[in-house]
């Protein structure tokens, strides 16, 4: 705990007693997960979980850590999809939305995509124990079978201004892939993709949730309205998140 602490580990406490719990009673693979820890990585990472939505969610190296704004994102999906519906995931990294949604709501069919083969490997994992699956697509190029059909789609998009990328935590920065926090000049390239592949998926009804930044908000909400969606923006002052709610 002190080498925590003397690193500059805010909660040095807490990780510690994390970093032992992961490590069970080797002293060795104690010792490789506070080495790991006290070079950068994140503590999701060097444990391997996340806490999301009350669930333990598998983490790995290269693959984007779920936040715990974006529980904002599982809650409307929860609340907003009908009876036995179908949701889909979009952006999906380690599956922390489909995986809340799945466990929530056993009646609705969840599905997950993402581009990179290696965050779609660990969602499958994750979602199996869920009754869900994970498919690697760009967007919703994979997903042409559920045009029209889908009843909510969520989405974290990468969602970062690619300028602002060097000035993120360290942390997210050397950790976490480009491919999942880089949205481009504006920060919205991807949402604004996001937002056409949910207007090709949903059936009439049906519901969009995007994470966004309050920075972006009002453009996310414009984007979800030229996909020809009718959109309100939603917040959580207590999660520090931001959302478009966007319904066919
Ligand atoms: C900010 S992370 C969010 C991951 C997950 N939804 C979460 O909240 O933890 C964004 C994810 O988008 C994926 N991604 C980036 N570009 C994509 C694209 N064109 N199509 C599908 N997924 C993409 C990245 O691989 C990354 O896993």
């Amino acid at each position: 705990m002190e080498r925590l602490r003397a690193a500059g580990c805010v909660f040095a406490d807490e990780e510690a007693r994390l970093i032992a719990e992961a490590a069970g009673a080797d002293a060795g693979t104690r010792e490789a997960l506070l080495r790991r820890r006290l070079a950068g990585e994140p503590l999701e990472v060097v444990v391997g979980w996340a806490e999301f939505a009350g669930l333990r969610i598998p983490v790995a190296p290269g693959v984007f850590v779920p936040r715990r704004r974006t529980e904002l994102l599982a809650r409307l999906a929860i609340a907003r999809t009908p009876r036995a519906g179908t949701v889909v995931d979009l952006c999906c990294g380690s599956g922390a939305i489909a995986a809340a949604v799945a466990h929530a709501r056993p009646d609705v069919t969840v599905i997950a995509a993402d581009i990179d083969p290696r965050a779609v490997a660990l969602a499958s994992g994750t979602l199996a124990a869920y009754g869900a699956t994970a498919v690697v697509s760009d967007m919703d190029g994979a997903l042409g079978a559920l045009h029209g059909r889908v009843d909510l789609v969520a989405s974290c998009p990468p969602y970062v201004p690619s300028a602002r990328i060097a000035l993120m935590p360290r942390e997210a920065r050397e950790h976490e892939p480009r491919i999942a926090l880089d949205g481009g000049l504006d920060g919205a390239d991807l949402q604004r993709e996001s937002l056409a592949a949910a207007a090709r998926l949903l059936g009439t009804g049906g519901v969009a949730v995007v994470e966004t930044s309050e920075d972006l908000a009002s453009l996310t909400l414009q984007m979800a309205e030229a996909a020809g969606l009718v959109a309100v923006v939603e917040r959580d002052a207590d999660l520090g998140a931001t959302a478009v709610v966007a319904s066919r």
